[in-house]
């Protein structure tokens, strides 16, 4: 056991020490500077390129294939790290020392008991619904039970409410900085926060952040349980955070590589720049709805297929493949059609996607002993040395973070639905810590549409329309 775990730490070092080989140490100068408002930039469909605001939370390289979280690379937070001190890091921006992390931990334990918000989700037919839909759902009943947004004292006064249509004041021109944003509820919020109820929060602080990072992995496991006909576990508080996830989730405490392997999987998912997820929760939060809102809207961006969910489409392809014989063959077969490998290529990385350098070996370790998800990962290799050889060079198509990870999920004995759900599990960290940021100077998200329709028609009376 102890030898499978330095292996795992050894293993991220070889791999940091391989990325380190294929790149230098220069940041881009364009994406790594403090914005002067209203700045210039190129902007392709989708806002590709488009510079929304300033973060000291995470930075993705892609064409060196770096990530960063608050500084510190992957490498280094996998190998020295758990997900508990990554999550405090993103949110507050440090290491924590060991009495904050003590403090942390307590609070985590705390607030992965979710009786009431599990209860009320019970309600539903959870064993029938989408794994990513349930989990939006038990987000929101952990806004039910711990804000007061809903109640009385949470609701909003006359002067607190905007005070006139958005689109009516001036704000289609060019933006003009934190400073002079018109939206301005800190002070309401100061107030009505000195007024909710002692033990309830308004739904904006760090408090609230905490609950999600612990609650959501309590909601998932939940979900995961009830799917499979058992009733949800509640948490130990004697296991960390991934060894909990995975005890909640399969009802056996994990062995230590078990749960190291989860940890680093948590790790490496947490922040990942301004993602489709990252950014429809930080445009929620924009608004001064709530920051369960936010997630929520986190979750539901990160259950389409062109984020998450491709780990579970790579388990389906490698079963269908079924052999290491078979693979040069469906390789051949699939380039000639012109159909894309799932688990390769990515939107940023132009380079060998470093989370996948991390989960390539972990899976190995992962599967040892599992004789099916051992053939699992044979074919996988295979396959990816095979499309690195065949498109590696030519179109910089490289393995991502999907390709391995379902593989060690896999090997952990968690099913594929659930694939999609861990992911939140580990980035709500990422959105609550970006949305946090963002509220400390927040201003609304109101990009333009070009409008291409018509002027001056004439309305006709219903009868003669055509
Ligand atoms: N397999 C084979 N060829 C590929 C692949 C692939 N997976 N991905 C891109 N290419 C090729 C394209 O065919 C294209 O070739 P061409 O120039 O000859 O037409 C070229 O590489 C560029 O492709 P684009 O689609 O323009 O690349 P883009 O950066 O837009 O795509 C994407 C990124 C969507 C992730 C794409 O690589 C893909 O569909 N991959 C498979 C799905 C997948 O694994 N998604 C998970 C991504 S990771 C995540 O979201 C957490």
């Amino acid at each position: 056991m102890q030898a499978d775990l330095e292996k795992i730490n050894s293993l991220i070092i070889e791999a940091a020490k391989k990325a380190q080989m294929e790149t230098d140490n220069e940041p881009e100068p364009d994406f790594t500077k403090p914005i002067d408002w209203p700045i210039t930039c190129t902007v392709g469909p989708g806002l590709e390129g488009a510079i929304a605001s300033e973060t000291k939370i995470g930075y993705v390289n892609g064409t060196k294939g770096w990530l960063i979280y608050r500084g510190y690379n992957i490498f280094d937070l996998c190998a020295y790290c758990s997900y508990e001190e990554v999550s405090y890091l993103l949110l507050h921006g440090k290491l924590p020392r060991a009495s904050e992390l003590s403090e942390y931990k307590k609070k985590l334990a705390q607030y992965r008991l979710l009786n009431k918000s599990l209860r009320l989700l019970m309600g539903f037919p959870v064993e029938n619904m989408h794994a990513m839909a349930a989990l939006r759902l038990g987000t929101n009943m952990m806004r039910q039970e711990f804000t007061i947004m809903d109640q009385e004292e949470g609701r909003r006064g006359p002067t607190e409410a905007i005070g006139s249509d958005e689109d009516s004041i001036p704000m289609e021109t060019a933006p003009r900085g934190a400073e002079s944003a018109i939206y301005e509820f800190r002070q309401p919020l100061m107030r009505r926060k000195a007024r909710a109820k002692q033990q309830q929060e308004t739904g904006y602080d760090l408090e609230a952040c905490y609950r999600l990072i612990a609650g959501v992995a309590t909601v998932t496991a939940a979900i995961a349980r009830v799917r499979q006909g058992h009733v949800p576990i509640e948490p130990d508080p004697e296991l960390s955070h991934a060894a909990n996830f995975i005890y909640m989730m399969t009802g056996r405490r994990p062995s230590a590589v078990e749960e190291r392997i989860m940890d680093i999987a948590l790790i490496l998912h947490a922040d990942h720049g301004m993602n489709a997820s990252t950014f429809a929760s930080m445009v929620v939060a924009s608004t001064l709805s709530d920051i369960y809102f936010s997630v929520g809207a986190g979750i539901a961006a990160l259950n389409g297929p062109l984020h998450g969910g491709a780990n579970e489409q790579v388990i389906s392809l490698l079963q269908e493949i079924g052999e290491p014989s078979r693979v040069k063959t469906f390789l051949d077969n699939t380039l000639a059609r012109k159909e894309k490998i799932v688990g390769f290529g990515h939107r940023v990385y132009k380079a060998y996607d470093p989370r996948a350098r991390i989960l390539g070996p972990l899976a190995e370790i992962a599967v040892r002993g599992n004789s099916a998800a051992e053939k699992l990962f044979s074919v996988a290799r295979l396959l990816e040395q095979e499309v690195v050889a065949r498109l590696g060079q030519t179109k910089l198509i490289f393995p991502n973070v999907d390709f391995y990870s379902g593989i060690v999920y896999r090997a952990l004995d968690i099913q594929p639905e659930m694939f999609t759900p861990i992911f939140a599990v580990s980035r709500v960290a990422g959105w609550t810590a970006r949305v946090h940021e963002y509220l400390q100077n927040n201003r609304i998200f109101r990009p333009r549409a070009m409008y291409t329709g018509a002027f001056n028609l004439e309305v006709l009376p219903l009868s003669q329309r055509t």
